[in-house]
């Protein structure tokens, strides 16, 4: 079975909703399934469920316990910032060939769906001479590129495919995830998208009617 880093244009766009409603889905099929989220900014220690690894542990099926919360994301810092500012606040860094080494044990299970949540967008500084693009490249993973349906989405968009390209990293499908209120629709979002992203699946996620989407991308990546 895949192992797929999900990645993101940005912060917010919906790595972690598109991750747990793959990981929901695989369950139904009763597959086995893990995911990770290494990297966690923003963690508020008194309500552990309401964070990105919470969050992918109840789609687990698991607690937010402190033992599972090390288990999954075990680099978690307190300010809701980039990586290395929110690593820099508590006098820390984050090593990143350990960091390297965590993703690459995480994904060893050969008979799991597995997803590592990155953290915010692809460019994203972890230290001072990485950024999440590095991650993916030196974890050897295919990724899952999310985007929005925002206006402005398409050049986000692109600028990310081509950064995650320029270094080899393979992209398993770009999920455009529709972004509500958008004057843009989502459908000509993708429409756009495609004759410039040749070779790449794209998977529309709309808000209303999401599972063909989800269901889609679960068998890409599953
Ligand atoms: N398709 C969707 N349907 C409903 N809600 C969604 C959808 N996509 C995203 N959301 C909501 O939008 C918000 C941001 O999404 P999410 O937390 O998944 O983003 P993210 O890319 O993981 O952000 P971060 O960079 O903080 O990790 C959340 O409240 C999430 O539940
Ligand atoms: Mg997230």
């Amino acid at each position: 079975m895949g192992a797929n880093f999900i990645t993101g244009t940005g912060t917010d766009i919906g790595k972690t909703w598109l991750a747990c409603a793959l990981l929901r889905h695989w369950r139904a099929e009763g597959r086995g399934v893990a995911a990770f989220k290494p990297v966690l900014s923003g963690f508020d220690p008194a309500h552990p469920a309401i964070s990105d690894a919470g969050a992918l542990l109840a789609a687990l099926g698991r607690e937010a316990s402190p033992a599972e919360l090390d288990a999954i994301a075990p680099w978690r810092f307190v300010a809701p910032l980039s990586p290395d500012m929110a690593a820099e606040r508590e006098g820390r860094r984050i090593d990143f060939e350990q960091l390297v080494g965590f993703t690459r044990r995480a994904v060893a299970a050969p008979d799991q769906a597995v997803l590592v949540e990155g953290v915010g967008g692809v460019m994203v500084p972890l230290d001072d001479t990485h950024t999440v693009r590095d991650w993916i490249a030196a974890s050897g993973l295919p990724c899952v590129l999310v985007a929005g349906s925002y206006l402005g989405s398409l050049s986000h968009t692109l600028t990310a495919l081509e950064a995650l390209q320029k270094l080899g990293a393979g992209v398993t499908a770009i999920a455009v995830n529709e972004t509500p209120g958008s004057a843009v629709a989502l459908d000509a979002t993708l429409e756009s998208l495609s004759p410039h992203v040749a070779g790449i699946s794209l998977v529309a996620i709309a808000r209303a009617s999401p599972q063909a989407g989800v269901a889609r991308l679960a068998a890409l990546a599953g």
